[in-house]
């Protein structure tokens, strides 16, 4: 069993152990009084896991009930949310109660979310069941819902009681999606933990437990630190602004998240080592690992259709557009450009910038 604990506006503690949501009833008791426990999954968690986690519940004398929607990015919407809260009306769940958030990515934030909003909130327990929200979006607090705007554009910090990681559960996930993790992970590498990145390179195998609990063990730090984004959160962010416009550019569907982080991370690592911001040879090394974990190296899109595509990032502050570059392989920096100066600072090919200039 690996235990990481968070200490945040709300404190919690995170489980990192083979099987344990089937001892979910068990956990969750130890933090709530709660008398009823609502599930929140997918059609494609819920048949696998709902049943275990509900009996979990129950036999720690939670009523249970369970909230399915139809799986799919496309339904992370205020109008499954608004479903969701006539369930939890119908179902006379009290501000004493919990949510439990069973499944991705757009589970945790969208069940985190109606956790936010409900009754002006109420507890809820995030249980991820792939390698992506294991490693990043269970931890953190950040829960949303999109807009035919833009993703994750409304949304609140409330994080969770709980984290129960089951790595058990990665087993069912499709090998694409297990890349798509892969993605995430390999970003923690570069921001923060060279012995992670070379861990990841060198090991034909690398102890999955061990990778999921040192990149949760990375967010705590990060989080704690910065809980509302407003500084060093953003360096969770490399990769993204970049990877946000190729998924738009794909129209968010042949390309998964994590492969357009992957892909946006290694376009700005050439150019930022081009212009002599990013020690020599590392793009190199992260091509390298990318290409060893199945993650893309290269799209159908260059510069010229990337960068109009950041138009409307979160990560655009005023004028700015925040960056974060590595400096060398677990090493980063936060850098905001102008907006207005963006295709000159992306056109600067070759000539030296001063790192002086950065932030963080
Ligand atoms: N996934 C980025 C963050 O939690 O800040």
């Amino acid at each position: 069993m690996r235990k990481v604990d968070v200490k945040t506006g709300r404190s919690y503690s995170i489980y990192i152990e083979h099987g344990i949501i089937s001892e979910t009833g068990k956990y969750v008791r130890e933090i709530t009084k709660a008398v009823r426990a609502v599930i929140i999954s997918d059609t494609n968690v819920a048949p696998l896991y709902a049943a275990c986690v509900q009996d979990s519940l129950n036999e720690y004398g939670f009523e249970t009930s369970v909230f399915v929607f139809e799986a799919g990015e496309e339904r992370k919407r205020l109008s499954t949310v608004e479903q969701m809260y006539a369930f939890l009306a119908e179902h006379n769940i009290t501000r004493g109660d919990i949510i439990v958030a069973l499944g991705g990515g757009v589970t945790g934030d969208m069940a985190g979310f109606a956790a936010a909003t409900w009754l002006r909130g109420i507890s809820f327990v995030q249980i991820p069941t792939t390698l992506l929200s294991q490693v990043d979006s269970s931890v953190g607090g950040k829960t949303a819902v999109d807009l035919s705007y833009g993703k994750n554009l409304v949304g609140a910090f409330w994080q969770p009681s709980l984290v129960l990681i089951d790595p058990d559960t990665l087993t069912t996930l499709p090998d694409r999606f297990m890349r798509d993790g892969f993605g995430e992970v390999i970003k923690y590498g570069c921001i923060r933990s060279k012995a992670l990145f070379e861990r990841l390179a060198d090991e034909d195998s690398p102890d999955l437990d061990e990778i999921i609990y040192e990149c949760v063990s990375i967010k705590r730090d990060v989080v704690e630190n910065d809980e509302r984004d407003t500084g060093e959160r953003a360096i969770l962010n490399f990769g993204h602004t970049f990877g946000h416009a190729l998924e738009k550019l794909y129209k968010y569907s042949g390309i998964t998240h994590g492969e357009a982080v992957a892909a946006g991370a290694l376009l700005l690592t050439e150019i930022t080592e081009r212009k002599g911001m990013t020690a020599p040879g590392t793009a190199e090394k992260l091509r390298s690992l990318l290409i060893k974990y199945g993650l893309p190296t290269e799209t159908p899109y260059t510069l010229k259709d990337i960068l109009p595509a950041t138009s409307g990032d979160k990560k655009s502050s005023g004028h700015k557009l925040s960056f974060v570059f590595l400096r060398n392989i677990g090493d980063c920096f936060i850098y905001p450009v102008r907006i207005s100066e963006l295709e000159d600072f992306f056109n600067l090919m070759g000539k030296k910038s001063p790192v002086s200039k950065a932030v963080g």
